[in-house]
């Protein structure tokens, strides 16, 4: 018998704003995205913008006519306390916001070092609070240049994705550290390996099911459509495209 391609499973594409914005620029990037998400197909996508902390309210003022989602870019492991400056997945969830990213490259590697338990305590308090997840995943280009990329990749998702997690709640992004806001995007062979080594991985771990795994690390307007166009992409992260508006929404209409 054929094989019959599923084409129920819809494409996520999540913009990550990270440390930008003032208050005026995110308003007006706002109110251009519920503009220009006019012209997208939901029913082949789905949309989720994370712009900081401070502005997921406003997001969801903005949004709240068209079906694109807002999320956070981080939460903190612990319910509530003595923690200075962190943001709760509960706060997260009562301002209106369905997801949460954690594990981003810039978190584990750079100025905040998460490792993966941290990542792991995050997800599980995410998931506890009814927030969808997107779990971030990707080798440095060292790790590359070792062969270790996919074993490297294998043991961030056994060791940050909690047990029991489901393609209900959780998206695992695979983001290559060196393609990540510097131009240079993995091949498409390299994203084609990487997705399907997850998804066999994640099947076998987490139990099979929908799993979407995106690709994030300079996708643009120019480069979406191939890759999107893999079956083993799920959808992408962006972030400095998602700035625009324009560019953004090029990026979603590029499947
Ligand atoms: P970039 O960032 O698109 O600017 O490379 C991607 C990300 O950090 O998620």
């Amino acid at each position: 018998m054929e094989k019959q391609k599923d084409k129920t499973m819809k494409k996520l594409i999540a913009g990550n704003w990270k440390m930008n914005t003032t208050r005026e620029e995110a308003g007006r990037l706002f109110s251009d995205l519920a503009a220009a998400s006019e012209s997208l197909d939901f029913d082949t996508i789905d949309m989720l913008v994370c712009p900081p902390f401070t502005w997921l309210m406003m997001g969801y003022d903005y949004l709240s006519d068209v079906p694109v989602m807002v999320g956070a870019q981080d939460c903190s492991a612990e319910e509530s306390g003595a923690y200075t400056g962190a943001i709760s997945a509960e706060m997260i969830r009562d301002t209106r916001a369905e997801w949460v990213i954690v594990g981003h490259s810039e978190r584990r590697h750079g100025y905040a070092h998460d490792s993966n338990q941290d990542v792991l305590e995050k997800a599980t308090e995410a998931w506890d609070k009814g927030l969808k997840t997107i779990v971030c995943v990707g080798e440095t280009l060292e790790e590359r240049e070792n062969g270790q990329a996919i074993d490297v990749v294998k043991t961030q998702i056994d060791e940050s994705m909690p047990k029991g997690a489901s393609p209900d709640h959780f998206v695992i992004a695979y983001e290559p550290v060196w393609a990540i806001g510097t131009g240079q995007v993995a091949s498409i062979d390299d994203i084609k390996d990487m997705h399907e080594a997850i998804l066999d991985h994640v099947s076998e771990t987490h139990g099979s099911g929908e799993w979407r795994v995106l690709y994030g690390g300079s996708v643009k307007p120019n480069n979406a459509s191939d890759i999107l166009s893999l079956d083993s992409v799920g959808g992408v992260l962006v972030g400095g495209a998602s700035l625009k508006a324009q560019s953004f929404v090029d990026i979603a209409s590029a499947i």
